[in-house]
């Protein structure tokens, strides 16, 4: 088979997946359009300006914008593209489940505008058995549209270059589907792996729930060293140096955003909450803050100003979808005197510049470890709370090491 892609939609293609996925294809020479329901950041996209944070995503914009790359509110759109990519948030309910409705009534809404043989990705991260009721409704109306589902796998900021050196995951239910989600992925990654369906949505799950369980046992091992009033990071130097067994032991840090948690929860939904190491992950990661906060109030925090010095959910981002320094302040804001709060990336009218929260504050609580804090000069006496060891990392003892008795001889 060769297609010869020319013609690619991307639905949700405003977003943090879409957008990325889109340049990477513009910038191969294929006409992508995005489509995406939010007016603003369709403007945005068009005028050559990113709508969020991404690593060279400013660039390559302005160089195709208009060129090679459209972003449009009208789902007409669909119509003459060879392939539609669907990317749409599959968020948890306040419930904590999974939501299937949303996409499952996208799949229905994009069948009304394309033609028979254009190919049809599921790009979002699904509840496992989600692309069989896709299929099973395609085949129910009666429609020949090739269904794929290829997974995204890129770390949030970091999409464009991940795009073209992560392996891809592509999976369908006939050969025909198969080969075109091939052809269309090898157009930007190195290499693709073929799955079931059923397979590729438990890898992406057995992917995120994975990376969420690694920094719970991270946080926890922080927090029983706290509790003892020991110095976690001279331990955690320790047991890393020069042994490379524990090369994975992920540093202690806030595990938030808008992926690990609930893509964690949509696996134990598909085992009927038997995932007890799951959902144990959850509340060591989200009882990190509690953590922080029951230690600050030991220290007279009802009398102190805390700020609190990033709000994205991670380091160099501006995305604040489910990040663990609101929950933060949202405590700290039942115990201390005062809580502020900073971000050069996420804006929002309560926040204070960085220098008035400097000075204003007796206790700095680093809530997002920003690459534009790191030679930041923290003024003495304040009481600093850094779970990444972000600053001191140079300043710590570390344990001694000493040469083996041969070489002493
Ligand atoms: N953010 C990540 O780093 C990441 C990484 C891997 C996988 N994922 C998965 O990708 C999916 C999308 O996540 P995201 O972070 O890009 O979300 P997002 O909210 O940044 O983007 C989704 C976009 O879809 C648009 N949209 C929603 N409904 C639509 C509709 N019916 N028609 C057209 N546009 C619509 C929204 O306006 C938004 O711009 C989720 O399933 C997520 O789990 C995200």
């Amino acid at each position: 088979m060769n297609q010869n892609w020319k013609k690619v939609a991307i639905v949700g293609g405003c977003g943090h997946v879409g957008l990325p996925l889109g340049l990477a294809f513009a910038t191969r020479g294929v006409c992508v359009t995005l489509l995406d329901l939010d007016s603003a950041k369709v403007e945005m996209v068009n005028g050559g300006q990113m709508p969020f944070r991404e690593r060279g995503g400013e660039e390559v914009l302005r160089e195709v914008a208009g060129k090679t790359l459209f972003a449009t509110l009208d789902p007409e759109c669909l119509r003459d593209a060879q392939a539609v990519v669907m990317v749409v948030g599959t968020p948890v309910d306040r419930h904590l489940n999974p939501t299937l409705n949303e996409l499952y009534s996208g799949v229905d809404d994009v069948l009304q505008h394309v033609a028979d043989g254009t190919l049809l990705v599921l790009r979002s991260t699904v509840y496992p058995g989600v692309t069989r009721l896709a299929h099973n409704r395609i085949e129910s109306l009666g429609r020949r549209i090739p269904l794929a589902f290829c997974p995204e796998r890129i770390a949030e900021g970091k999409a464009l270059e991940e795009l073209e050196t992560l392996p891809q995951i592509v999976s369908a239910f006939d050969t025909e589907a198969l080969a075109m989600a091939r052809e269309l992925f090898l157009l930007i990654a190195p290499t693709v792996i073929e799955l079931d369906p059923i397979e590729a949505e438990l890898a992406k799950l057995f992917t995120n729930s994975w990376r969420y369980l690694n920094f719970a046992i991270s946080n926890q091992f922080f927090m029983i060293a706290q509790s003892y009033g020991l110095d976690f990071y001279r331990i955690y130097d320790a047991v890393t140096r020069d042994y490379p067994r524990m090369k994975g032991f992920s540093r202690p840090g806030f595990a938030a955003g808008p992926c690990l948690l609930k893509d964690t929860l949509q696996l134990a939904a598909f085992c009927n909450n038997n995932f007890f190491m799951g959902h144990a992950a959850m509340l060591v990661n989200e009882g990190l803050p509690n953590a922080i906060v029951a230690e600050l109030r030991e220290s007279g925090v009802e009398r102190q100003c805390v700020a609190i010095l990033g709000m994205a959910f991670k380091g160099d981002s501006d995305d604040k979808r489910e990040s663990l320094s609101y929950r933060l302040r949202n405590l700290l804001s039942l115990y201390a005197k005062e809580v502020i709060c900073t971000d050069p990336y996420v804006s929002d009218p309560t926040f204070v510049p960085l220098d008035a929260a400097l000075e204003r504050a007796d206790v700095i609580v680093l809530g997002a470890p920003h690459t534009a804090y790191r030679d930041l000069s923290l003024p003495a006496g304040k009481k600093v709370v850094d779970i990444w060891n972000f600053w001191d990392r140079a300043e710590r003892p570390r344990a001694r090491s000493s040469p083996s008795n041969t070489q002493a001889k």
